[in-house]
């Protein structure tokens, strides 16, 4: 490596808290749910301990890499029936062949609403009520794409999985307690753009930046999330939203060499490992005493409030964008009529 691309690396290194949006807003714990025992260095191993699983359902998106892969694996090791995707049916038979415990894998590709139904028809198959609903799988995008009339971050990170939870509603709906986590990102408030969801622009179409769109289709994550809870407000299901860490994955896979180097630097240095980015979403998908917190946002297996100007607490826009989201998925939603279910039963 010569001096020059030294100092290049150096500079992304540098930059690269800012690309993760490490920085910024106050992170301060929500005082409407109780501070848990865990923290930013404990793992998915810990917050499971002792816990059994068996007879649990859980669907992990996106569980052939990364912060997927470890969920699917301790979840499973801890007896649940895990249903792990993949972009095709190999990568997810292969992740879940390396997982010791119950597994089944099934193909899930987020860009193609085909996909997804038929990936919540194989579940549906089962015939097994679903207990944990895991928004795992991401995509950070390089370049502008549309795709199902929406920038491809957003179709991807956001619709396909608003999509996939319409589709097994009923089937947590039958779950003793169902749960949807959505794995989203500090992102969504530290680098999103300033007017939150870009209504007017949600296909890229008045101006694209790598970044941005990322972190809005995080956003959009988290506002679903929140809206979700809302709306389930009078049933057992909860949804929750969380920010996993800073974790060397594949996530910056199609950014440039240089943000990948620089991300991988500064994410294996100050960052968590898979086991403990995994913590979160275990803790959220699994801890008995979050059974009836729904609508929250966690970090470091905690529930937080993010201070300054932000819109993770948007409602109205939390209104619209399902509103939208309605309207761009609408051929391949299912309409199913609520069970009579009171929250105590
Ligand atoms: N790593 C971090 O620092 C960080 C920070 C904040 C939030 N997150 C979030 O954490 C989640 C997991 O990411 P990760 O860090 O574990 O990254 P990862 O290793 O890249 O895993 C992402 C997973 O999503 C899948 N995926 C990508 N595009 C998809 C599509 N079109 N349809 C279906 N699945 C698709 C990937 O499949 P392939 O392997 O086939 O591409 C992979 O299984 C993401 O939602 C990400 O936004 C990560």
């Amino acid at each position: 490596m010569d001096r020059r691309e030294f100092l290049k690396i150096s500079a992304v290194v540098a930059a690269a808290p800012a690309a993760t949006a490490c920085a910024g807003p106050d992170v301060f714990h929500d005082e409407n749910v109780t501070m848990s025992p865990f923290n930013e260095d404990s793992t998915a191993e810990d917050v499971t301990a002792g816990m059994d699983l068996s007879g649990k359902v859980a669907v992990v998106t996106g569980s052939n890499s990364g912060i997927g892969y470890e969920t699917m694996r301790v979840l499973a090791l801890r007896g649940a029936l895990v249903v792990g995707t993949g972009r095709t049916l190999a990568k997810a038979q292969e992740a879940c062949a390396t997982v010791q415990g119950l597994t089944m894998p099934v193909a899930l590709e987020l860009s193609s609403f085909d996909s997804v139904v038929a990936c919540a028809e194989s579940i549906r198959a089962l015939n097994v009520p679903v207990d944990m609903l895991i928004c795992n799988a991401g995509v950070r995008g390089v370049e502008l794409e549309i795709v199902n009339g929406a920038e491809r971050d957003f179709a991807i990170n956001h619709l396909g999985h608003f999509l996939l939870v319409n589709r097994l509603l009923d089937k947590l709906y039958e779950a003793k307690q169902g749960r949807v986590v959505v794995v989203s990102s500090r992102a969504a408030y530290g680098s999103a753009p300033p007017e939150g969801i870009q209504f007017d622009n949600l296909d890229g179409s008045h101006g694209f930046d790598t970044s941005s769109a990322y972190a809005h289709s995080k956003l959009a994550n988290a506002l679903f999330s929140r809206e979700l809870a809302k709306r389930l407000s009078s049933t057992r299901i909860t949804s929750n939203a969380l920010h996993p860490g800073v974790i060397k994955t594949n996530i910056a896979r199609d950014s440039s060499t240089l943000l990948n180097i620089g991300f991988s630097l500064y994410a294996g240095f100050s960052g968590k490992n898979a086991a403990e980015g995994a913590a979160t979403t275990c803790y959220v998908a699994t801890d008995p005493a979050l059974a009836t917190v729904s609508g929250r946002f966690f970090e470091d297996c905690n529930a937080v409030r993010i201070g300054g100007r932000n819109h993770m607490e948007d409602d109205e826009q939390a209104a619209r964008l399902w509103d939208v989201s309605e309207e761009l998925t609408r051929p391949y939603l299912a309409t199913f009529v609520k069970p009579e279910i009171s929250t105590d039963s």
